[in-house]
């Protein structure tokens, strides 16, 4: 299974992936994700990624395009693998193709997660993330435990430095223009399939499922 899970930032693609990839038992591949961490670590890449990803803006193609390339060519992606958030503009969408074309594989299903910009906004002013592990909460659909604090690792729970008011607005704007083109790129191929991502979290799992069951 090769899955990709698109959608504009605070769609809930991280939430979904982390429930797929458990379930499936699969690797994921998360741009975003790897970039804080690279951040968090203290290396170069990442502290360059931040001074991008923190107004909103897009890291290079050229960067991103290479991290991936790097990490697909890791053994444990041989069967299957799950992309969330990459790629997002139309270079990174050929240079992905290129890159399973030389694997001898291709995607097998674009999941298109779909919100409206008021609910957007609202998640990603409520999301709070562990420092440590990554996961995601929600002071109000997914409270942890105790205030703070993850509930798996116990690690502090930290606002992401992308998730200000000014850098969603240029997030959500650069999405409309960069990033929603792909998603004609995909629908042309057939393998794009839409998620109504405004519902409960196990509601929007299960339409997930109801496509990935047929692959
Ligand atoms: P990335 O980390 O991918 O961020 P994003 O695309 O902006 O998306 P988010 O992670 O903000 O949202 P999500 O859809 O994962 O939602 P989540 O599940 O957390 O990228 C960050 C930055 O890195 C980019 O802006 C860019 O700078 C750079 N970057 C990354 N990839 C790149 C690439 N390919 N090229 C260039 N640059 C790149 O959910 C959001 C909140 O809502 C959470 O609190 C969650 O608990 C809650 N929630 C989720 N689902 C539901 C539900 N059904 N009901 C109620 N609450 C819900
Ligand atoms: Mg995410
Ligand atoms: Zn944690």
């Amino acid at each position: 299974m090769k899955i990709l899970v698109m959608g504009p930032p605070g769609a809930g693609k991280g939430s979904q992936s982390a429930k797929i990839v458990k379930s499936y038992n699969i690797p994921s591949i998360s741009t975003g994700q790897m970039f804080r961490e690279a951040y968090k670590n203290n290396e170069s890449m990442g502290i360059e990624a931040m001074e991008y990803i923190k107004n909103g803006n897009l890291v290079s193609d050229q960067i991103t395009n290479k991290i991936v390339k790097h990490r697909l060519h890791r053994y444990d992606t041989e069967r299957s693998f799950l992309l969330d958030g990459y790629p997002r503009t139309v270079r990174q969408a050929v240079a992905l193709d290129e890159m399973l074309e030389n694997m001898g594989t291709k995607l097998d299903a674009v999941i298109n997660i779909l919100s409206s910009n008021d609910v957007l906004f609202e998640r990603m002013e409520n999301r709070r993330v562990c420092k440590k592990c990554g996961a995601t909460y929600h002071l109000i659909f997914k409270k942890p435990s105790i205030s703070g604090v993850c509930d798996l690792c116990s690690g502090e729970l930290y606002q992401r430095e992308d998730d200000t008011l000014e850098s969603v607005k240029r997030r959500l704007e650069i999405y409309e223009t960069k990033t929603k083109p792909l998603l004609d790129y995909y629908e042309k191929k057939g393998i794009l399939y839409n998620i109504n991502g405004m519902q409960p979290f196990d509601n929007v799992y299960a339409d997930i499922e109801l496509v990935l069951r047929e692959l």
